[in-house]
């Protein structure tokens, strides 16, 4: 008796299981397998709203470049929006939250160091269709931002062009993605850049399975993300898996720091506490502190007060993703020769004040994706 109703569950279970492997909205990649949704207020576009493409950057991680996902056996839930990386929120008013609320991350939007997932857009299973991929880099200064905006949503385009898989990544930024720290030797000073290279290469090896072509990728960014763009040219020159670039208003050179001045990162890891001459002593201990403590550092930082020393972290010239002399690789031709639609809006006209760069987010990123 037991062990008939076991069978009959087990014989339902086997035909549930059979019946969503069919679905489109359940997708086997690499590693795992997860669940997607049907876009609201859509029938034609699926979209998987959480898709972790590398491990945790947490503990041993934190600081360090992304690491390949371990497989999973249970069924990951893509149906509800992941966590943003942790950022700077200081509470002082900036271009973005004056005159574009909402662009730099969704009211709401839940931040943490857990973050390393993207959003990913595609039509509804159409049998054997290998598609064009977009692949967006979301701005934000290396400081902050990420996929889960309505500015970087990919589901109307999606939903009107049934044509391209659209995805929108998270990357860290400010000190988790850029430490700058002495411990590091000047090697691997930019895991926030080496995360969209992972991303990039997740995209690579998965994108069949949700019906996209991985050899008609294109990687698009605007301002840090523009910029973002413009450095992968350079640090993946021989190697960019992509078919086309688009730096929407940034460039490689825009922000960059020495790899010699390690003093920001020594900073903050003595008001966390780790005040250790031992370059690695503090280093370690700054990857075991508080992930909320460390941010709090940043948020309350106020230059007036710190003898108008700055305090800030992006990119840094490690000469491997980010580099110092790229007139020299542009003169050697050590980049990328693949098309590349450069649109600088940032150091022109405006004097490089960033306005005219918002003026062409709020009319260009809209009118791509379709916002209505
Ligand atoms: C779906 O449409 C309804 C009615 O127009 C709207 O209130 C809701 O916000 C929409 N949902 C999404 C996710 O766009
Ligand atoms: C898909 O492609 C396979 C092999 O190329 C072919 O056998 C099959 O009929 C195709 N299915 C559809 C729906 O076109
Ligand atoms: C580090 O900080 C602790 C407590 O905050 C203090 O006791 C210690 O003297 C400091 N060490 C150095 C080298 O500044
Ligand atoms: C920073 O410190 C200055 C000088 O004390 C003060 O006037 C200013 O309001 C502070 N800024 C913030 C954001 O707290
Ligand atoms: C941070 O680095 C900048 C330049 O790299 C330097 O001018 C500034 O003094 C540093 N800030 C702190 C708090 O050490
Ligand atoms: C990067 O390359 C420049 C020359 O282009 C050199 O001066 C600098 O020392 C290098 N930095 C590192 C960290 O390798």
């Amino acid at each position: 008796m037991i062990l008939n109703a076991i069978a009959t569950s087990l014989g339902l279970l086997t035909a549930l299981v059979a019946a969503q492997a069919e679905s489109d909205l359940l997708v086997k990649t690499n590693h795992f397998t997860i669940q997607g949704i049907v876009e609201p207020n859509t029938t034609n576009v699926r979209t998987f709203r959480r898709v972790p493409y590398a491990e945790a950057p947490v503990d041993q991680l934190r600081f360090m470049p992304p690491v390949t996902k371990k497989p999973e056996v249970a069924i990951l839930d893509g149906t509800q929006y992941g966590a943003s990386c942790i950022q700077l929120n200081n509470g002082q008013p900036t271009a973005y939250t004056e005159h574009l609320p909402g662009f730099l991350l969704a009211p709401g939007a839940t931040t943490a160091e857990d973050c390393l997932s993207l959003i990913l857009w595609a039509p509804r299973a159409v049998a054997n269709r290998s598609l064009p991929v977009i692949i967006y880099i979301p701005g934000g200064g290396f400081t902050g931002g990420g996929a889960n905006s309505q500015y970087k949503y990919g589901a109307n385009i999606v939903r009107d062009n049934q044509d391209v898989v659209v995805i929108s990544i998270n990357y860290r930024v400010n000190i988790f993605g850029y430490p700058n720290a002495a411990s590091l030797n000047q090697h691997n000073l930019n895991p926030g850049l080496l995360d969209q290279r992972k991303a990039v290469e997740w995209v690579y090896e998965n994108i069949a399975a949700f019906g996209g072509d991985p050899s008609r990728i294109t990687l698009w960014g605007q301002s840090a993300g523009g910029s973002s763009v413009d450095k992968y040219a350079y640090a993946w020159s021989d190697d960019p898996i992509v078919q086309g670039f688009i730096a929407d208003s940034g460039v490689a050179t825009l922000i960059g720091k020495s790899a010699a001045d390690t003093s920001n990162f020594t900073y903050v890891a003595q008001q966390v506490g780790c005040n250790q001459t031992d370059a690695d002593e503090a280093f370690t201990c700054v990857q075991k502190a508080s992930a909320q403590d460390i941010i709090a550092v940043l948020n309350k930082y106020n230059v007036s007060t710190n003898g108008g020393r700055s305090l800030s972290f992006t990119p840094a010239g490690d000469n491997e993703t980010s580099f110092v002399d790229y007139s020299g690789l542009q003169r050697d031709g050590k980049f990328a020769r693949i098309p590349d639609s450069l649109c600088d809006d940032m150091s022109g006209r405006k004097g490089g004040t960033g306005e005219n760069e918002m003026g062409r987010a709020i009319l260009a990123l809209p009118l791509f994706w379709g916002i209505p």
